[in-house]
């Protein structure tokens, strides 16, 4: 495989945040092995839920193609790697990234969408507040569950306990974590 192209969805609103300070080593280390990166922070694009859709899959039209959904979705259609990064909110991925594997459904039979995500590689990263019970299941379980529906290779993940902002900076070993995970994906991708 020729360059190993890596595009991060960030669904957390928080910039420097866990999530977001989490995805950037991440991206560093990829970039370490030569792959081309992207980070795309969810929160800064003009992003709605889906719009009603039909009941046949291949009539299916995004009756809300005017905002930057679409695009988002192209760019992760196009890279080697997709990162979702999401910090668990309510027992759940965030309103952001939920947005936009919702509006995937209006393009569900697209050949773009489908032949493109199709051998990805999928990564996840999640930090959760809660100092009692590991939620990272929340957002790690329903990622693994896309990554079978597109045929893309779920890759690992990156999940901490962290409830503060910027935290994990702080906690030993985790940028670390995501900085060689991130560099060993590029290398799994390639088939090193
Ligand atoms: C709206 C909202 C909902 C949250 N829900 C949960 C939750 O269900 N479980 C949990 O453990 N932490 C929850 N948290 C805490 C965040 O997951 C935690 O603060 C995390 O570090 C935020 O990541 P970020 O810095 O990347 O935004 C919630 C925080 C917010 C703001």
């Amino acid at each position: 495989m020729s360059q190993i192209s890596v595009v991060a969805i960030v669904g957390s609103p928080r910039k420097g945040g866990n999530t977001d300070l989490m995805t950037d080593a991440f991206l560093e280390g990829a970039r370490s092995e030569g792959a081309e990166v992207e980070k795309i922070f969810l929160d800064d694009l003009h992003l709605r839920p889906i719009g009603p859709v039909g009941d046949v899959w291949e009539e299916r039209e995004d009756v809300r193609a005017d905002d930057d959904c679409r695009s988002v979705l192209e760019r992760m259609a196009a890279a080697d790697i997709v990162v979702f990064a999401s910090p668990v909110y309510w027992q759940g991925v965030s309103a952001q990234m939920k947005m936009v594997i919702d509006r995937q459904s209006a393009y569900y039979m697209a050949d773009w969408l489908r032949e493109g995500m199709r051998g990805s590689g999928f990564f996840a990263i999640t930090a959760y507040g809660d100092p009692e019970n590991d939620q990272s299941h929340w957002v790690l379980e329903p990622i693994k569950h896309w990554a079978r529906s597109f045929s893309a290779r779920y890759l690992g993940e990156v999940a901490v306990r962290a409830a503060k902002w910027g935290e994990v900076a702080k906690q030993p070993g985790v940028l670390d974590e995501a900085r060689e995970k991130g560099a060993a994906a590029v290398r799994e991708m390639r088939g090193d």
